[in-house]
Order: C-alpha cells, then structure tokens, then sequence
C-alpha cells in the first residue's frame, strides 16, 4: 500500500509533482485561458466581490495564508486569512458582496464547516477547496473546487497543502482574468510558470537523500526556528508545524522582519535556524533583508539552514547549509520552498524511531469543535 515507501508520508512527498499537475489540469484552454467552469457562482457576482475571507485550519489555513499575497497583488481584491474557529466567534463583518473560501482537505474539518455556515448565514458566498469529492463542506458550500492531490493518508498534510496552494492560485488567476488586471503580461508568465512547476517541485524531491542526511545529524536537537517574508511566511510556519507535529520537536515560525522586535532573544549558541530566502529578482529589497536577518542570527551564535534559489550566491557565506530549490516567479515559491521543509520533518521523525504517519493526540480529519 505504501508503494515501497517507508511511510506514507515520504510517498505522499514524492507524489506532490503528479498532486499539483493534476490540480491544474483541464482548467487552462490552449491560450492558457483558465476555464473554472465548476464555479458555479455567477460571473457577474465573482465580478462584485469587494472582500475575501479565507477559512481554514492547521497547514490548509497556511495555503489561504499564501493565497492572500497572490490574490491581492494579482486582483487588488482585499484578502482575510482567518483560523475557522476564530472566525464565528468575532462578529466578522461579512456580506453579499464577500466571497468566503473555505479550505480543507479532509471536507469534514469541525471548526471549518461551522464557520461555513455562519458565513452562509451572514449572507456571504462560501467556495469550498477541498480534497475529497462529497464531504461536508463543499455539499453545504455554494461553489466548490477540488484538489486532485488523491487521498492522503499521513496524518501531516503534504500533497494536498501544495495542491490547495495551486488552488488558490487557479482561483486568483481567474478572478484577475474576470476582473481585468493591472498585470496582464505577469498574468501570462504566472500561468506558464505555474505549468512548470511539477517539475520543478520534482527537482527539489531529487535532493532528498542530501536533505535526510541533515536531518539525521539533527534529530537530537530540542528546538528549532523558522523564518521567512511574504509567502515565504508561511512556509516558514508550515516548516515549524510539520515539525512539531511528527518530530515532536519545539519549533516556531515567525516573519523575519519580527526578529528585532522580540524573537532573537531567543538565538544562543547552536540554535538551528531555517531562513527561507525570497527570489533576489523579487520586489524591493527583500531578499537582503532577509539575507542580513541570516548574518544576524548566525553572528550570535545559530546553526543556519537556509532555504534558497539556484544561483542565488549572497547566501552563501553565512549558511551552515543550503538546501536548494528551482527559480520561480516570486509569488509561486511556497510550491518549491516547503519541499525541503517537508523531507526534513519526515527524515528526522523517521530518524528518531516515531510513527510519522500516526502522530500521537492528533487525528486526520478533527470532526470535533
Ligand atoms: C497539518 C494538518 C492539520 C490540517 C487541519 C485542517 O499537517 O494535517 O493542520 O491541515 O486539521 O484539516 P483539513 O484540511 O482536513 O480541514
């Protein structure tokens, strides 16, 4: 069943390239037009929307969290990303003219489907992205796409995030496409891009057996760190929480830029470190931002592993370890980027004996509040 793999987990890893190309097929025509004919909420609405809010829980909440950096600069549309049971229980603001999207792998997510409901009741549009044909979610959903990740049996997400992540992509491309764009040529280079991309994720799973590695010399230490900017963000959140969920080790995430403002009290002597590194052919000057927050926790004393571009040489000298991925336009980088973040959890919990697919207290789907 586990198709020669040790876990279902690594097999799931190694099915992500097949998980986001099936996502994207038959949604694309020949002039790279998206076609999501199963939206059945009518054009002239999708055209109305002043406001999205995301829903969802755990990693599926971390792709809305990716899905408001792409959906805001490609459609000027404004984007919430809210924990489904925080959502209920704070008066949100929500109308006729606020698409909710609700997303989860499982459909069956408690705190998802009762905030879906409350969004229905306030009056909104609810889109379901869901994994799993039939659940509960998309049934009381008013529109749903699927992801075509397959089913998922480790406990920790992997396939489904990085096709709910191409979801939301598929979703904001064809909002910007109905909408109009202020970037149509980007448009057109996202799509083609995002066509690319299986083989890029692919590339990064060819580096497995140098990641595990690490991991092995690693599966000792008691916390880790994780950082990273705009969509890389949340990949450093996703990084911590794979980690704490199978490895049952400390880990935090946090937006580099909040380092100064707090955690790098934390940083001592040998304190790994993980630095996703944006494109350094991305907007402003990101990239040396994040390149000096690398020195800084280095200067004091961290071990770095730092997540970055081919060809991408200012990293160099202040990384401990470089776990390289393909280039990418800016915004799809999370596709890549939590590749290595993944393999690592899965190397070291592997390493240390546990069950990475059965991780104790936790279920597949939480059908409780
Ligand atoms: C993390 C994980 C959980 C789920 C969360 C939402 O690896 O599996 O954080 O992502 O419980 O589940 P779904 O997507 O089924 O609603």
């Amino acid at each position: 069943v586990k198709g020669g793999y040790d876990s279902f987990m690594r097999k799931e890893i190694h099915e992500q390239p097949t998980a986001v190309a099936d996502t994207l097929r038959g949604r694309f025509d020949t002039r790279g037009q998206l076609m999501l004919d199963e939206l059945r909420i009518p054009e002239a609405e999708l055209r109305s929307i002043d406001k999205i809010i995301v829903i969802a829980c755990g990693t599926a909440a971390y792709s809305g969290h990716v899905a408001k950096y792409a959906i805001e600069h490609w459609c000027r549309i404004p984007v919430e990303v809210e924990l489904a049971h925080e959502f209920r229980y704070r008066d949100p603001i929500v109308g006729p003219r606020t698409l909710v999207v609700a997303i989860s792998q499982s459909g069956e997510t408690m705190d998802t489907l009762m905030a879906v409901r409350h969004a229905r009741e306030q009056g909104a549009r609810v889109l379901a992205i869901c994994n799993t044909h039939g659940s509960t979610i998309p049934r009381e959903s008013d529109a749903v796409l699927y992801t075509h990740a397959g089913p998922e049996v480790a406990v920790a997400s992997t396939k489904a995030f990085l096709a709910q992540v191409a979801a939301c992509y598929l979703l904001g491309l064809f909002l910007a496409q109905l909408r109009g764009t202020k970037f149509p040529d980007e448009l057109r280079e996202t799509v083609a891009a995002l066509q690319a991309l299986p083989d890029k994720i692919q590339r990064v799973i060819d580096t497995e057996p140098e990641i595990e590695e690490v991991a092995r010399a690693l599966a000792d230490e008691e916390s880790f760190l994780f950082l990273g900017r705009h969509v890389g963000y949340p990949v450093a959140l996703e990084g911590a929480l794979k980690l704490k969920e199978i490895a049952y080790i400390h880990a935090e995430g946090f937006a580099a830029g909040e380092l100064k403002h707090g955690p790098i009290a934390l940083i001592e002597e040998g304190q790994p470190v993980f630095v996703v590194v944006p494109s350094p052919r991305g907007r402003d000057s990101l990239h040396s931002k994040v390149v000096s927050n690398i020195q800084e926790v280095r200067a004091r004393g961290a071990r770095t592993l730092v997540i970055a571009e081919e060809g991408d040489d200012d990293v160099v000298p202040f990384a401990d370890v470089i776990f390289r991925v393909p280039q990418t336009p800016v915004l799809l980088a999370p596709l890549v980027s939590v590749v290595p973040l993944q393999i690592f959890a899965c190397a070291l919990a592997t390493a240390k004996g546990l069950d990475v697919d059965q991780p104790r207290n936790l279920a597949k789907s939480v059908t409780v509040e």
